[in-house]
């Protein structure tokens, strides 16, 4: 026979003391706050970075290989230089208004609302909490479940769109295997190949498109190529948050590297013409 020993006073459903009453704020003696720093120096300079590329409206094409930065696909606006425009130029130049204005605000919610980004800036920048078994900084926590947060839910719709936008960056590093002869490729060419296969990578390791290839089945065995896939895309899952990251220095390098060479600071290094 084996004897239950009663539950804690804290363990026990519908009882006021739901914490221990321990005076120190936290137990942990690690460095438990270096991530979240991490998190808020990396995402701060990221962002820093992007709005003075988006609103700098210079050095985003190279005519001669059709190099076009992520930040300013697809140019639309009527400012957009000769050639850079691969979907028309229908929005007015206003220095206010990105040259990519159709899809920075897409990618900007589909990044908000991802699972994963919701975690880095609640624990590092609303410090809700900063890290397990740490005290939340606010007093009060109403989770997702109110304005604005509500619209976190919107994230499965913001995918579609990022889907869509992978393809369009997709096709800007196709179109970019050229040179004044014809065909040609460099380094910029591997850089945006690279930043496109790690966009998709990020893409479809959503737990959103998880859920749309591998959700509401009954029987996997009776849908085996959608088995495969979500097999394939849980592997990916797994590695969302790395991808999180190495997504955000691919686009970050990319662009980096086309303003580059537009600006004339260094030539494409070519491998072919
Ligand atoms: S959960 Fe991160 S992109 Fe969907």
């Amino acid at each position: 026979m084996t004897l239950k020993s009663p539950p804690t006073p804290a363990a026990q459903p519908g009882r006021g003391r739901a914490r221990a009453a321990i005076a120190a704020k936290t137990l942990r003696t690690d460095r438990w706050w270096f991530a979240p720093l991490i998190t808020v120096v990396g995402l701060t300079a990221w962002v820093i970075y992007a709005t003075v590329r988006v609103f700098m409206h210079k050095w985003y094409w190279v005519d001669q290989y059709h190099y076009l930065t992520p930040f300013y696909s697809p140019c639309v606006t009527d400012r957009c230089v000769e050639g850079s425009s691969h979907f028309g130029s229908f929005l007015p130049g206003w220095w206010i208004i990105p040259d990519a204005a159709l899809t920075l605000p897409f990618l900007l919610l589909f990044r908000l609302t991802c699972y994963y980004y919701r975690k880095a800036y609640y624990r590092s920048f609303w410090l809700s909490p900063p890290a397990c078994a740490v005290p939340d900084g606010h007093k009060a926590y109403s989770g997702e479940t109110r304005f604005p947060l509500l619209g976190q839910n919107l994230h499965r719709y913001f995918f579609y769109a990022a889907f869509i936008i992978s393809l369009i960056n997709t096709w800007d590093a196709i179109y970019a295997f050229h040179s004044p002869k014809g065909f040609g490729f460099g380094l910029g060419n591997l850089i945006l190949l690279g930043n496109v296969v790690m966009l998709w990578a990020y893409t479809i390791s959503c737990h959103s498109c998880r859920h749309i290839i591998g959700g509401r089945l009954k029987h996997f065995s009776k849908h085996p190529l959608r088995y495969r896939a979500w097999t394939f895309i849980s592997m990916l899952n797994v590695r969302h948050m790395q991808l999180a990251w190495i997504t955000l220095g691919t686009l970050a390098l990319t662009d980096f590297y086309v303003m580059a060479v537009a600006a004339g600071w260094f030539n494409d290094l070519r491998f072919i013409n």
